[in-house]
């Protein structure tokens, strides 16, 4: 080795400081008829997640910064986010410890992907830590990893869209029959047209019970008019074709059994309808609805209508308008020296 490679070698050896904090979008799951396999992108909120090196091998900190008004453990064990980075670390054993803080300002129970903007922030800042971080099509086992802990199925219609953005298709692999195992995903162009509007009413509903109320079989029938359906919904929205979404947006698989979840569903429902809104679905397992429409006045209509029924049964919410985030997860701020 001559001095020159020698002085090289030291000088890469030598413990660098690296910061990074990173942001993940809050996503609308299941579009309706997409169970488990359609989602979108909401970049209006979302969760952050800072990392920093630290010059001990295997250390690692964890760090819950909330904005919320729920107590939130930071117990690194009992943390998706913590448990997200410890796997990838785990995976590629650097030669630092790891301080990370969890900025959590996503509802709990929202129906709007809570956990998995906090396994995307992670996943997305602790990558950001490496030299050569690894693309995001890499990240997708690790945060749907986190996503398996947080509602006990890794199913990617949140994950995937909060990490890459868009409207995301989810692909199973074909070769595995009894079980649905995520190989690919497809980014659904949307028509520009389309406006969202989510209203997130001040309920809590766990993704894991409202799992539990949905049939384990549907009858041949009923698969084939749901494959008709979320067919002609992604044909409409790719056209944008109001009047596709208002006749196939709505399912009665998912939805139906949801909708008891909810209070005043139907109501709420309707009065985003006769706004002016092309549909209505619940976001994900609820309670948070969304709505699409063809402008952003229609989308603000909605909201208000959305709200006002829930108000009028005392029932707190805050909406949201927006078009679909293409962006997905992103570093929002990183230092080195
Ligand atoms: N596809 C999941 C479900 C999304 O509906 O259970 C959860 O946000």
């Amino acid at each position: 080795m001559n001095a020159e490679t020698h002085y090289l070698q030291s000088k890469t050896k030598q413990f660098k400081n690296k910061y990074v904090r990173s942001f993940a979008p809050a996503s609308v799951a299941n579009l309706g008829v997409g169970f488990d396999v359609l989602g979108m992108s909401i970049g209006s909120l979302g969760d952050e997640v800072s990392a920093k090196r630290l010059p001990k091998k295997g250390e690692f900190i964890f760090k819950m910064d909330s904005s919320l008004d729920v107590d939130l453990t930071d117990n690194p064990d009992d943390n998706i986010a913590a448990q997200v980075a410890k796997k990838i670390l785990f995976d590629f054993n650097p030669d630092w410890g790891v301080e990370i803080t969890l900025h959590k300002n996503m509802p709990i129970g929202s129906g709007l992907g809570s956990s998995a903007s906090s396994s995307v922030a992670s996943a997305v800042a602790i990558n950001g830590l490496f030299d050569e971080p690894m693309d995001k099509n890499s990240l997708i086992p690790y945060v749907l990893y986190g996503e398996g802990l947080a509602t006990g199925v890794e199913h990617g219609d949140n994950v995937v869209p909060s990490l890459i953005g868009g409207c995301c298709c989810i692909g199973f692999d074909s070769k595995i029959k009894d079980e649905n195992i995520i190989d690919k995903f497809y980014s659904i162009p949307i028509h520009e047209k389309f406006v969202f509007t989510i209203i997130h009413p001040n309920l809590i509903i766990n993704t894991k019970d409202a799992r539990k109320v949905l049939p384990d079989t549907v009858s041949l029938a009923t698969m084939t008019r749901q494959i008709s359906q979320a067919s002609c919904l992604i044909f409409g929205l790719m056209q944008g074709n109001e009047s596709i979404i208002s006749k196939y947006l709505y399912d009665d698989v998912v939805t139906t059994p949801r909708s008891k979840l909810i209070a005043h569903f139907s109501d709420v429902r309707q009065a985003a309808l006769n706004s002016g809104a092309s549909g209505v679905g619940i976001s994900g397992s609820g309670p948070s609805l969304f709505a699409i429409s063809t402008s952003q006045t229609k989308a603000q209509n909605a909201a208000i209508a959305m709200q006002s029924v829930f108000s009028s049964n005392n029932i707190f919410s805050r909406y949201y308008t927006s078009k679909v985030d293409k962006k997905g997860a992103h570093i929002i701020e990183s230092s080195i020296d």
